[in-house]
């Protein structure tokens, strides 16, 4: 993709971000409908749909020859990364948006041919947004982010962690899950896979793990992550995949290998 066009297509995502972030702030003033998708832990709200509605509707406006990858299904049925694709979801962190009604982000990813180009995360309460253009770096309000530290290991790390990772499954057993968090500096459970992420980009946290999240959870993070140095892969080390669920570890190289060889022998 051209210079000139991922620009423009940064510019008018941006936008939209800030205008989605006032359409879900006026939205909290008022009732909105609550539901649950696979159990009583999985929170959707009409503010989730109106919000990726409202995504949907510009981008295929603007960039009608663009697909869109939506968590709440409002898209297309995306088979292929071949284009132009935006991956989105539109509240990362709806327990935190219905529960706390802070910590939850807006998440964009933008694909050109399967290679991340353009990652948007929008905290949208606390008017901060993340970005990264693949090769031209990463961005805190428009600051750039410094790369994050290389030399760091696990013993010095903290890690983001969520609860379905810490319940024991078959890659990691109780006594595996014990011995990582002894060894750890500490854990953190933040509620929002993309603001992980971008915590991981800050140098706030220094890896994030957990045995499964969607493409729209992690399409912008891996793209901001990649440009202030650090990689995400499943946790057998393999490439993650757009158009599927994965296991995630998310860390600078060295954490990451540490992290890889705690998961596979220890
Ligand atoms: C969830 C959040 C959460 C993570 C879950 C995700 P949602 O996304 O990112 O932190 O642990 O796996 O599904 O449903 O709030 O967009
Ligand atoms: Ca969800
Ligand atoms: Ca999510
Ligand atoms: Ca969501």
């Amino acid at each position: 993709m051209s210079h000139q066009s991922v620009e423009e297509i940064k510019a008018s995502a941006i936008q939209w971000i800030k205008e989605a972030g006032e359409l879900i702030k006026s939205h909290m003033k008022k009732p909105y409908e609550v539901d649950t998708k696979q159990d009583r832990k999985d929170l959707v709200t009409e503010v989730d749909q109106k919000t990726e509605q409202f995504f949907i509707d510009k981008i295929l406006t603007q960039y009608p020859d663009h697909q869109v990858l939506g968590e709440e299904g409002m898209g297309d049925e995306v088979q292929s990364l071949n284009g132009v694709v935006w991956i989105i979801d539109p509240i990362d962190g709806t327990m935190n948006f219905v529960h706390q009604e802070r910590f939850f982000a807006i998440s964009i990813g933008i694909y050109f041919d399967g290679i991340g180009e353009i990652g948007l995360i929008y905290d949208v309460m606390d008017d901060v947004l993340y970005e990264g253009v693949r090769g031209e770096g990463a961005f805190k309000n428009g600051k750039q982010l410094n790369p994050i530290d290389p030399d760091k290991h696990l013993e010095d790390a903290l890690i983001g962690l969520n609860n379905s990772w810490a319940i024991p499954n078959r890659k990691l057993n109780e006594e595996k899950i014990h011995d990582l968090v002894r060894k750890v500096k500490g854990t953190r459970s933040y509620g929002s896979a993309a603001l992980e992420f971008a915590f991981i980009a800050e140098g706030i946290i220094d890896a994030y793990i957990t045995m499964r999240l969607a493409p729209w959870d992690i399409a912008a993070g891996m793209i901001i992550v990649n440009e202030v140095g650090g990689i995400t892969t499943r946790v057998d080390g393999t490439d993650v995949n757009m158009l599927t669920g994965n296991t995630v570890i998310c860390a600078n190289k060295a954490i990451h290998h540490e992290l890889l060889d705690f998961i596979e022998t220890k």
